[in-house]
């Protein structure tokens, strides 16, 4: 826990004590919160098989997600926040320091925690919510690459530059051959970015191989028994795709940091949001719905790949697994009244590791990474550029 550190260890005293006073393993009291074994709820379990992808999209699209040149000002990519080598997410900066927000388009900041992209394909079975941790991007993944590439604060390009830039590249020239056999424009641009980025599954977890280790497999009959979890983590993505608010405390830096604070209003003004100048908290899913019952809500995360993309929730509140898990057995955060779907667990040490091991036996044993593109600098221009014409 990134802020607050004592009221989370005051709040401690009161299940932990319970905990010492039971003193046997899988002593959590909360059993109305979920039926043995996680019956009735979508069962967890390996994800569905995906089809074989086509390999010139890919490599085009591969090319594109390390390519600063779909930025406006070719700055970033999306390696930059989503980076390969830290889970498709970011856990350190530049300078390896702890980071809990997204970095933006230069010259501004972002207010949320960058989601790993490993297993995201898997969001499109949840019609009614969209991707980001708010449901607020895209029905699908080729609308989410249109509002990554073209949002101002995110990659603030222009479609039509992107494709002029494609164009004039003649290593995209023969890859939009090969991968669609024509000419480059933008819509194949982002047509390869979403191949490139439903080649990111989970490869071999422990949990899908049916290797788990002795307190894992505990693990996992507390997070589908009395320790409740499967009632929203759940299916073989582990979500239900349905937005709740867990109580997790605000990130105070969206409202002191200047360059995040202004790039969170434009958000709500865009959206539409009532009021968008006095709220003085992320809204999470009232952003969609507008429906007040919804502020402070968010959907539902996949809980695969965690060993790789801390530090988590909408906003990194959170830096380690096992205060995750701490948190949920005090009955996640206090500070939101508007938080009332979580209730203290009364989990014994035992009983917190042993969920922690199942949490980690949900990430490949094998990391799933891929090499970083070099992208040159310097290429010859295309001869007879300007008798192309699309
Ligand atoms: C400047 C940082 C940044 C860049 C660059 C960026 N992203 Fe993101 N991305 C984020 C953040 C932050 C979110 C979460 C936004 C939210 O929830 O409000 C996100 C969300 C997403 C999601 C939704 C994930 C989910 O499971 O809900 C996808 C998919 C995605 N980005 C793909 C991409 C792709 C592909 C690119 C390049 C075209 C890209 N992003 C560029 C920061 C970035
Ligand atoms: C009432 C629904 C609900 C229940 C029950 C629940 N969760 Fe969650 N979980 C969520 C939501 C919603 C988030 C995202 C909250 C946010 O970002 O602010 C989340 C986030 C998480 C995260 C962070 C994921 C990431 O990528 O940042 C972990 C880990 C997690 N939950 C584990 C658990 C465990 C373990 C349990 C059982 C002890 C549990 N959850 C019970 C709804 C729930």
């Amino acid at each position: 826990m990134h802020t607050h550190p004592p009221t989370i260890f005051r709040r401690l005293a009161f299940p932990a004590g319970l905990a010492l006073v039971v003193g046997v393993s899988m002593t959590c009291f909360n059993t109305a919160s979920a039926r043995q074994g996680g019956a009735g709820y979508p069962p967890i379990g390996p994800l569905p098989g995906i089809n074989a992808p086509n390999e010139a999209k890919v490599a085009m699209g591969r090319r594109l997600f390390f390519d600063p040149r779909i930025s406006g000002d070719a700055g970033i990519s999306c390696a930059t926040c989503h980076d390969p080598e830290q889970g498709f997410a970011r856990q350190l900066d530049r300078e390896g320091k702890p980071m809990m927000l997204s970095d933006a388009y230069p010259g501004t900041k972002h207010f949320r925690n960058a989601p790993t992209l490993i297993n995201t394909r898997f969001k499109a079975q949840f019609a009614d919510v969209g991707w980001g941790w708010d449901g607020h991007m895209g029905a699908n993944l080729n609308d989410v690459m249109r509002d990554q590439i073209t949002e101002t604060m995110v990659m603030n390009m222009d479609m039509r530059l992107m494709h002029e830039r494609m164009k004039q590249d003649p290593v995209y020239v023969k890859m939009c051959q090969e991968a669609f056999g024509g000419e480059c424009n933008s819509s194949r641009g982002r047509k390869a970015l979403v191949a490139f980025v439903e080649t990111l599954v989970s490869i071999d977890a422990p949990f899908d191989t049916g290797k788990m280790s002795q307190e894992a497999e505990r693990g996992r009959a507390l997070f589908e028994g009395c320790a409740g979890c499967i009632r929203c983590h759940n299916g073989p993505y582990f979500s239900d795709g349905k937005p709740h608010n867990t109580g997790v405390a605000e990130n105070l830096d969206i409202f002191q940091n200047p360059l995040r604070h202004v790039a969170y209003r434009a958000v709500l003004t865009n959206h539409g949001v009532p009021q968008s100048d006095i709220w003085r908290r992320d809204v999470g899913y009232f952003l969609v719905s507008k429906e007040y019952e919804d502020v402070g809500k968010f959907i539902t995360p996949t809980l695969r790949e965690l060993s790789y993309t801390g530090p988590y929730m909408h906003n990194g509140m959170i830096e380690t697994l096992e205060e995750v898990v701490e948190f949920y057995d005090l009955g996640g955060g206090h500070e939101d009244p508007l938080a009332h779907e979580l209730s203290p667990l009364g989990l014994s040490d035992q009983d917190k590791s042993d969920l922690v091991a199942f949490l980690h036996a949900l990430s490949s044993v094998t990391p799933v990474t891929v090499e970083a593109e070099k992208i040159p600098e310097k290429y010859e221009p295309i001869e007879d550029w300007l008798e192309i014409h699309n």
